[in-house]
């Protein structure tokens, strides 16, 4: 220790001793890495364990060896993403690289919700990266977020404050009647941030989907044309790359072209569909995601930037900064020195303290480049029709879904069993892969059928990590 550390805070008085212990977290957080390929993929965490963890407050510290070993106790009981057959909800599996640009972060601690520092020219670097990629214009604004349901709160505060005026941020939405519409697919965080930004989420009308599960730009425009007829304000239309359930992509182009026509703002959901950009062979699928008013995306999920990192991405900075922008005089900028800087965070988005988030997206994207999550996105994506076709080709399996993108939704059929009878089979048997640790899928209900959703969003995943899900679900199947 320095003679300038003052006696009594919270710094090592023993730094080699910390040193020691410092380097045996990073070797059993590297050991836990290298090893992401092997043993179960989720393992619950024991009883002892958690009872270990319910001690009271702790008044007196038990030193820097003690609290080492309680995180290294914990690295076997993660949610099971870094595992190459974890297949459930939308996780991505994470990086050996960002636990470097984690312990950079953690050793600059700093507060990005504004002023003039390295961290904040990383995280504009990250924007203006993630505005090429998605072919926004270099007038759009930006945010490293913690993910998509935070980044689709922001854009729809900013579309909500355009359409209302701005005076709404202080006075209310009063009596207003602003409708949106989505796909009866789009994500929940959708509809929550319609209930958190006090539109009230009846406001924001299901559009039916196709067979293909994208919206129907037919009775979208319906949609509209009533709601206009009965006095309302349609304001919003989101679409999704890339929905949660099955993997469709709505028809971004023409819901551009309905939005264009009818003056209403398009959000897209790309949280974790829209790093098919990065992919020469997804991209065209993804036509129209360009020309969105904003975008939500994560980072987590399909380009595997450890937890948590998203994006929100606005074509017009003056809306976005407009929705947020209001600083007390003790956040005043200065022209020179720590307070100087333009466009600070906190001008566009509801946090005022903000982590480094955004150095292990860099990260990512400088140790890879963005090639390699395009042509891991691809892999992907191959291997859901690997398994669709798996799937299709057994006579006691049922594809619920097209495969469109990197998800597969299929479920066990059973001669004489009833509706109920296989959903409970179907249940009974991911939750038995899941408690076996042999994979993680996890389920939903197509078409009211309760469906073994197999969602791959997984750099480590391989055909044979696919085989042994199909040959253990049928397995159960017969068990
Ligand atoms: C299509 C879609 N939108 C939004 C979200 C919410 O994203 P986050 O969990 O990063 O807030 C998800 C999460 O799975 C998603 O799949």
């Amino acid at each position: 220790m320095t003679a300038e550390h003052a006696a009594g805070g919270l710094d090592p008085e023993d730094w080699e001793g910390f040193r020691k212990e410092a380097h045996a977290m990073l070797d059993a957080a590297l050991d836990r890495m290298q090893g992401a390929c092997d043993g179960r993929v989720w393992t619950p965490l024991p009883e002892d364990a958690k009872a270990g963890l319910q001690e009271a407050l702790p008044r007196q510290g038990r030193g820097v060896a003690a609290m080492r070993e309680g995180c290294e106790a914990l690295l076997d009981y993660g949610v099971g993403n870094t595992h190459p057959r974890f297949f459930g909800w939308v996780h991505g599996s994470g990086t050996p690289g960002n636990i470097i640009a984690e312990i950079a972060a953690a050793a600059m601690n700093a507060n990005l919700g504004g002023r003039d520092h390295g961290a904040i020219y990383v995280e504009r670097q990250v924007v203006e990266w993630c505005r090429a990629l998605m072919g926004f214009p270099e007038s759009a604004s930006g945010l490293v977020v913690s993910g998509t349901s935070m980044a689709t709160l922001i854009a729809l505060k900013a579309v909500r404050d355009r359409a209302l005026g701005i005076e709404t941020r202080r006075a209310g939405c009063g009596a207003a009647r602003l409708v949106g519409y989505c796909s009866s697919e789009t994500h929940a965080c959708v509809a929550r941030a319609f209930d958190i930004l006090g539109l009230g989420s009846d406001a924001l009308r299901l559009i039916p989907v196709d067979a293909a599960f994208r919206m129907q730009p037919e009775a979208l425009r319906e949609a509209i044309a009533k709601d206009r007829a009965d006095g309302a304000q349609p304001f919003l239309i989101v679409g999704t790359a890339g929905a949660v359930n099955v993997g469709a992509i709505d028809p971004l182009d023409t819901l551009a072209e309905i939005a264009a026509a009818e003056g209403l703002w398009l959000h897209v959901d790309g949280a974790f569909g829209a790093i098919g950009m990065a992919s020469t062979k997804i991209k065209p699928q993804l036509c129209g995601l360009e020309r969105a008013d904003s975008l939500a995306f994560d980072f987590h999920k399909w380009m595997h930037v450890n937890y948590d990192a998203g994006c929100v991405l606005i074509r017009s900075e003056e809306d976005h900064r407009r929705a947020f922008a209001a600083r007390p005089d003790y956040l005043a900028g200065a022209p020179r020195g720590l307070a100087a800087g333009d466009r600070w965070p906190v001008d566009y988005g509801p946090e005022l303290s903000r982590g480094f988030r955004a150095l292990k997206v860099w990260a990512s994207f400088v140790e890879h480049g963005v090639d390699r999550f395009g042509a891991l996105v691809e892999r992907n994506c191959t291997q859901a029709a690997y398994l669709g076709h798996r799937v299709e080709a057994a006579p006691e399996m049922e594809l619920l879904a097209p495969v469109a993108l990197n998800i597969v939704c299929f479920r066990v059929l059973r001669d004489g069993a009833d509706a109920a009878a296989l959903d409970a089979l179907n249940a009974e048997i991911v939750l038995r892969l899941q408690e076996a640790g042999i994979a993680a899928p996890s389920t939903t209900r197509i078409g009211g059928k309760l469906a073994i959703r197999v969602n791959i969003t997984n750099h480590r995943t391989s055909e044979r990590d696919l085989d042994i899900l199909f040959d253990a679900v049928m397995k159960e199947a017969h068990a």
